[in-house]
């Protein structure tokens, strides 16, 4: 199931440096000035698809790839879980024929709804591996410096007392969490998950919201620097203004951003994921929010927070051996301190 690592290798060795010359100043903030997307590297970061072979899920799924390959262009995206509705291999086989379309790597990370009730929890993690192709459902994806580290809902069968559909994190997966993040101190730390940390942004107060151990992540959190972490799971689209202010919350070095989904499910009543674009040689993010229904983005959502490095896009790498590795690669762990470079 490795073949589809060979596009990516290649589609990553095609890019070009991005371009220089973007300078924006705040941390989280409006942009403030102009901003021309050819300038950056643009990365789309969607979730929530909840495909279930009913018509909305499908016409939302297509108004994004159509935006996607028409307007916005990335150059990678990212799918933070709940692919699916019910994680039946027919929801599966649907879902592929979306992300082939798409003209960009696309990298997931499992969610609640990407458990069939009907199997085990270990069932489910084999069949979203085999049914999109990865050796492991968590792994990082290294950019230049900046490493983007998704994380996986791995339990739905026998929560902890009173959760019903929060996010658990077995104890190897957090320990991998935590070596990653050791040993990855010098770049720029970008984390993705389907359910949110504890008491960030909107609706992260409420249990079944959260990504546990919560504990757990809250001592890794206060011991290594996270710079950016994205989460979905709410359905919190950009129009509910009330809670915007909740949707981008700083938290020590790290801004954490609610997603919005691509379902309409939920009340949501809109297709909406966040672009982020990385420019080389500046520690501002560019982070926008599209409503691909009506392929715009609202500018007055615009904002603007900081890496703790300079992008590098053509920073090396180093593994755990001291090897060099290709500029463009990409690297999973498939056990704690065990790096594989492709
Ligand atoms: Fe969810």
């Amino acid at each position: 199931m490795s073949n589809r690592y060979i596009p990516r290798r290649e589609f990553l060795s095609k890019l070009a440096t991005a371009g220089l010359g973007f300078l924006i100043s705040s941390t989280i903030g409006n942009i403030q000035s102009g901003w021309s997307s050819s300038e950056g590297y643009d990365i789309v970061i969607g979730s929530d698809s909840h495909i279930d072979l009913g018509q909305e899920s499908t016409a939302s799924m297509e108004s994004f790839v159509t935006d996607m390959n028409q307007n916005l262009r990335p150059k990678e995206i990212f799918c933070l879980g709940d692919l699916l509705h019910n994680a039946t291999v027919e929801e599966y086989k649907t879902y592929r024929e979306f992300r082939d379309r798409l003209n960009a790597p696309v990298w997931e990370c499992p969610g609640n709804h990407d458990h069939d009730p009907k199997l085990s929890n270990e069932e489910n993690l084999v069949r979203f591996r085999e049914l999109l192709d990865y050796d492991n459902h968590f792994y990082s994806h290294l950019l230049g410096n900046n490493l983007f580290i998704l994380l996986a809902d791995e339990r739905q069968k026998n929560l902890p007392g009173g959760l019903s559909y929060a996010g658990y994190m077995e104890p190897e997966q957090v320990a991998w969490f935590e070596d990653t993040l050791k040993m990855n101190q010098d770049k720029n730390i970008i984390v993705l998950s389907h359910q949110s940390a504890k008491g960030t942004t909107v609706m992260s107060e409420q249990s079944n919201m959260q990504m546990h151990p919560t504990n757990e992540l809250e001592r890794i959190l206060n011991t290594y620097r996270v710079d950016l972490w994205f989460s979905a799971h709410a359905h919190s689209g950009f129009d509910h203004k009330s809670a915007h202010a909740d949707m981008f919350v700083k938290k020590g070095p790290t801004t954490f951003v609610q997603v919005a989904s691509i379902s309409k499910r939920y009340n949501t009543n809109r297709t909406q994921s966040r672009f982020i674009s990385l420019v080389e040689g500046t520690k501002e993010v560019l982070i926008r929010s599209r409503d691909h229904d009506v392929q715009t983005f609202d500018e007055s959502l615009d904002a603007v927070v900081s890496l703790n490095y300079p992008v590098s896009l053509t920073a090396t790498a180093v593994d755990l051996s001291e090897q060099l590795v290709t500029t463009w690669g990409w690297m999973k762990e498939s056990a704690a301190n065990r790096l594989q470079y492709w």
